[in-house]
């Protein structure tokens, strides 16, 4: 973190609470907020993380009407359930509160009231969509119709959710009432309007200035560009409406604020809220009303208008007012979105599965890590229930687990249970402990620049990277060969599980702690602090507690049982057949293939790219350099020395600026998975494949 900041304030966006949480929420959102508030937290960092429940505007509405109750019964209702399902996940809010607070109506006619005196808000006199059968104003989601950007059926009278525009009502075509399906007809109505136009320039200049100061995502970027390059209009903020915070202007007595201006502010009465609850009421001044603030708005991509070019609009209007000056976002990193099993979340359609759902039948940890692998960071991304089981099994149970348990298991049964003597140190214990040395400043850098995908892979790596040292050490022989040898293998391993415990904990935190707790060590593992990850600090002689199994394995049956209970479409419990098979070929065909075994000689990640490995691997006598999209799959330390094939007679390639001399062979299936084909035997290196 730049030294110009002393603290971060992270803010995860306010879901209505007009339904349940979905998978595709937390990936959005929350899960990443959460991963970058618990890895500041253990680099010992001052950090308030606030949130709560969005409980105005008319998704609260139309939801009342259809369940036929009240508007205050449903947020009720949706908030207690949400803030149930986000604790049961994790989430490490300081506070999750609510904008149907007095505290926050308050906050809402403030920043109103001072936005009115300023002279910033202006009257205006406008057509709106007015139902007759209804007697109603159609505002926001009480009017559907046809996108005028992308042609989406199904925008709504404030904003499409395909193309994220912020839109003018009487911009949808083909507009329709929500409530009875009438087509509306325009009447004359008075309103309060926000100059966003006003603020285009300094808005532009703010989001140039942040972006270089801190890495905005290219697609954030594109959103803001899109919206600057059209023109900022001035926006409606009040609404004939009875459901929100009431217009503290006289005349506007039968009006109320538009949602969005209040939701944004939410944020703010959160802080207060909790700072309330303290014995220092003001310690939010601290968090909000500073330049030594860092504050990052963790959001889904539909809210990118709202939070990079609304609500700054706000602050920057409310501090050309007054003494008091807010904080902007330094940054923004807005999600894309996440499938489920190839197709969008849609609570109408019934399809996805709710938070609280999942929850009753699987534990939050196993979730947290398929979805953080899985983050939309740059692109849509799918979240598939067998990917669920195979990350679950394969990687936090076979990878992580598995290297927890044999050491612990090996250590009880050699060493009764207690931290082994550190002796002379082998080149491989060397290389191992200089990787440890450098895991945790890697991961830092990447989720200082909020790319908790790659972190999470470099972590799961780390674990990799300890079962292949634990291998290579043998331990099983050195037992009885070389017993200082053996106890100095066993205690960096050892070393190596405190390391995972900190390094996993703003992945899977509960899994973390159990580690923590295991080892016999205080408090939990963020109170060592990040960097100590790096060190080996258990004391020789340290005794641990009796080792218990860290992840249960998920069976077919977990699965399709979960999958029965879903109301709704059942999303498939098994995964969609395989590709089908090609075409017929002779054996002439066939043979026009090279395949030769290679030895990996050196393998090393692409710069700048996810996905990529370059492998440098030998064919007999011939030395060639391969690239591979296995990045995700493989860290590359532990392919060196591996036997795999490759296709010998394919024409180079060029893949991110390297050139690729030959094609690995490599499984994979539709879950996601790949695993590289590797030859079982020693073989010399050259040798055919048939
Ligand atoms: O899109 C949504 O779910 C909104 N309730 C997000 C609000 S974010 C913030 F402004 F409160
Ligand atoms: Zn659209």
């Amino acid at each position: 973190m730049n030294s110009r900041f002393q603290r971060i304030l992270v803010t995860a966006a306010l879901p209505y609470a007009n339904g349940l949480l979905h998978l595709g929420h937390l990936a959005g959102a929350y899960l990443p907020a959460d991963i970058y508030v618990r890895y500041h937290r253990a680099r010992k960092r001052d950090v308030l993380f606030v949130c709560g429940s969005d409980e105005h505007g008319v998704a609260i509405t139309v939801t009342a009407e259809k369940e036929q109750t009240t508007p205050q019964a449903v947020v009720d209702r949706y908030h207690a359930l949400n803030k149930n399902a986000f604790e049961k996940f994790g989430m490490s809010f300081d506070n999750y509160s609510r904008t149907s607070l007095p505290l926050h109506h308050q906050t809402t006619r403030e920043f109103f009231t001072a936005f009115h005196k300023q002279g910033v808000l202006r009257e205006r006199e406008e057509q709106q969509l007015y139902c007759e059968k209804d007697a109603l104003f159609l505002a926001d989601r009480y009017v559907e119709g046809t996108c005028p950007n992308c042609k989406y059926d199904q925008a709504r009278g404030d904003q499409c959710e395909n193309c994220g525009s912020w839109l003018n009502q009487t911009e949808l075509i083909h507009p329709k009432c929500k409530i009875c399906g009438a087509t509306p007809v325009v009447r004359q109505t008075t309103h309060w309007y926000f100059p966003l136009g006003e603020f285009q320039q300094r808005l532009q200049a703010y989001i140039e200035q942040r972006s270089k100061r801190d890495g905005w995502k290219e697609n954030v970027l594109r959103y803001c560009e899109s919206w600057f390059k059209e023109g900022l209009q001035d926006r409606a903020v009040t609404r004939d409406l009875s459901w929100g915070v009431p217009v503290p202007v006289a005349g506007y007595e039968s009006k109320v604020i538009y949602v969005w201006f209040d939701a944004v502010l939410g944020y703010i009465s959160s802080a207060k809220e909790w700072a309330a609850r303290s014995d220092d009421p003001d310690r939010w001044k601290k968090y909000w009303l500073s330049e030594e603030t860092k504050y990052v708005a963790f959001i889904g991509k539909d809210n990118v208008v709202f939070h990079c070019i609304v609500f700054p609009a706000f602050l920057m209007a409310w501090n050309d007012g007054a003494e008091e000056q807010y904080v902007l976002p330094e940054n923004v990193p807005a999600n894309e979105f996440l499938n489920f099993e190839s197709q969008k979340f849609s609570k109408s359609r019934g399809w996805g599965i709710d938070l609280q759902d999942f929850l009753k039948f699987f534990p939050a940890d196993p979730l947290r890590y398929t979805l953080a692998i899985n983050l939309p960071e740059s692109r849509d991304s799918d979240f598939y229930l067998r990917d669920f089981q195979a990350r679950t099994n394969n990687e936090l149970a076979d990878i992580l687990g598995n290297f927890v348990n044999r050491t612990l298991t090996f250590v009880e049964k050699n060493f009764g249970r207690k931290v082994p003597h550190l002796g002379e140190l082998t080149e491989m214990d060397k290389e191992m402990i200089a990787r440890l040395d450098e895991v945790p400043r890697k991961v830092s850098e990447l989720y200082e620049q909020y790319r908790f995908r790659d972190g999470v892979i470099e972590t799961m790596n780390l674990a990799r990277l300890a079962n292949k040292y634990f291998n290579d050490s043998e331990p099983w022989k050195t037992s009885t060969s070389n017993p200082i040898q053996c106890a100095t293998s066993l205690h960096i391993c050892l070393q190596i599980v405190r390391s995972l415990a900190i390094l996993f904990e703003p992945i899977v935190p509960t899994i973390a702690q159990r580690i923590w707790t295991t080892l016999n060590l205080s408090s939990s593992p963020h109170t060592a602090g990040w960097e100590s990850a790096a060190d080996l600090e258990l004391p020789e002689g340290h005794s641990f507690n009796k080792p218990e199994i860290l992840v249960t394995k998920i069976e077919d049956s977990h699965i399709e049982e979960m999958v029965k209970s879903l109301s709704g479409n059942t999303p498939p419990a098994r995964p969609a057949l395989s590709p089908e098979i090609k075409p017929t070929i002779t054996l002439d065909d066939f043979k026009k293939i090279d395949l030769r075994v290679a030895r990996v000689l050196k393998a090393e990640r692409v710069p700048r790219s996810d996905k990529l490995l370059r492998l440098e691997v030998e064919i007999g006598s011939e030395k060639r350099q391969v690239v591979a999209g296995i990045a995700n799959h493989y860290a590359p330390e532990t392919l060196v020395g591996s036997l795999i094939v490759v296709v010998a007679n394919l024409q180079p390639a060029k893949l991110m600026g390297q050139e690729s001399q030959g094609m690995l062979l490599a499984a994979s299936d539709n879950t996601g998975r790949l695993a590289i084909v590797t030859v079982a035997s020693e073989l010399e290196s050259g040798g055919t494949v048939k």
